[in-house]
């Protein structure tokens, strides 16, 4: 995408050929700041600390994690460090060990002399599959969203409500929600999207809202308990949002409040979509509500809020009580029956093991080891 004009990606190699430079997320709206990671050591804690974000994006960061350990010792004790510090950071996103277990399995089997090299040039693979993954989420969409078009009276926009940020910022460049809304928008077809604030760390109002605005594209951030109203009034033409983890029968792990969204679209006969790009799909889990681990976040993301002030300055205060007990449950799962269909790259499947296989026949069923 671009930002002030200039084609930008969330993560590239630094010039030095020894650093990976990223979009600081934590920074924005309101500054737009890039960091550089120099060792596994910074992209993992660019990946806690969420510098860098979203399933995909996850993902890349921990390609170019590899890529770094390799250059400071390729030794095999090294590569397993490096995985283990990637894999311990966040836990919901599937694409972190997708991503990992790619890697390993490319470099291990060369001689240490020949892996940073390679671990470079994978890393830089897995960037250009995502993107191309999220053109494909885009060419799938897009029509879903031409057919709703085509019923709104001459000058009506098609409204679609998002939730979290699922657009750019989360992958290497396009999105995967937004994939479709971008491709309408640039096609001239006429699109408004409800941003969900999304609460506690604000990924819809402070990363969806700039990333539609720099694009020019029609949008109103809302609170995350408006959606259902606007759902009720007829003001929310197609739900889609993004995912961290879907089951091979089609449950879909996304942003804490998803699932309440799914619910409020059944209820007023809204079509609810996921963009679901293939390296999201974990096909060793059947029963996503029990087997996704779900991330607990501190409280704190729950009890402050950040912002900015008049004079500029960005400050954190409390909302809460001091003493106030707060929970941070950060992912849930809406399940497959709520689900109206994936948005993969391959076309949009039925939210079902049916439904996926049709689109990905080439994925033996695998069972993953139980989660702690
Ligand atoms: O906690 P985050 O900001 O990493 O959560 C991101 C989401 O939940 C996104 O919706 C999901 O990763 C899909 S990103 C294409």
């Amino acid at each position: 995408m671009r930002v002030n004009g200039r084609p930008q990606r969330t993560i590239w190699p630094g010039s030095d050929g020894a650093s990976v430079e990223v979009i600081d997320q934590t920074r924005l709206p309101h500054e737009f700041a890039v960091a550089r990671l120099d060792s596994v050591e910074g992209a993992a804690r660019a990946i806690s600390a969420m510098l860098v974000r979203g399933a995909p994006l996850i993902g890349a960061t921990a390609a170019y994690g590899i890529w770094l350990a390799m250059l400071r010792d390729p030794s095999d004790a090294s590569l397993r460090a490096a995985a283990q510090a990637l894999l311990s950071t966040r836990p919901t996103a599937v694409n972190l060990r997708w991503a990992v277990e790619r890697m390993t399995s490319w470099i291990a089997p060369l001689p240490a002399g020949g892996r940073a090299a390679a671990a470079l040039a994978r890393a830089a693979q897995v960037c250009d599959e995502d993107v191309a993954i999220n053109r494909g989420i885009g060419a799938a969409g897009l029509p879903l969203i031409r057919a709703i078009a085509a019923r709104k009276p001459a000058g009506g926009a098609v409204n679609v409500l998002t939730h979290c940020n699922a657009g750019w910022l989360a992958t290497v460049d396009v999105g995967t929600a937004t994939a479709p809304i971008y491709e309408a928008h640039d096609a001239g077809v006429l699109v408004h999207v409800w941003v969900d604030e999304t609460r506690p760390r604000n990924q819809g109002a402070s990363l969806t809202a700039w990333e539609l605005l720099n694009h020019g594209v029609a949008h109103t951030v809302i609170s995350d308990n408006a959606g259902g109203h606007l759902m009720q009034r007829g003001q929310v033409d197609m739900v889609i949002v993004g995912t961290d983890r879907t089951s091979a029968t089609g449950d879909v792990c996304n942003k804490i409040g998803t699932y309440l969204k799914a619910l409020a679209a059944r209820d007023c006969g809204v079509p609810f979509y996921a963009a679901v790009p293939s390296p999201s799909i974990d096909w060793g889990v059947r029963d996503g509500l029990r087997e996704i681990p779900i991330e607990n976040r501190p409280a704190r993301e729950v009890t402050h809020i950040s912002g900015r002030l008049p004079d500029g300055a960005v400050a954190t205060v409390a909302i809460t009580p001091q003493g106030s007990a707060a929970a941070n449950p950060a992912f849930d799962v809406t399940p497959a029956r709520l689900v109206t269909g994936l948005i993969t790259e391959r076309g949009v499947a039925e939210a079902s093991e049916a439904g996926l296989r049709r689109l990905f026949p080439e994925r033996a069923p695998t069972i993953n080891p139980p989660h702690p």
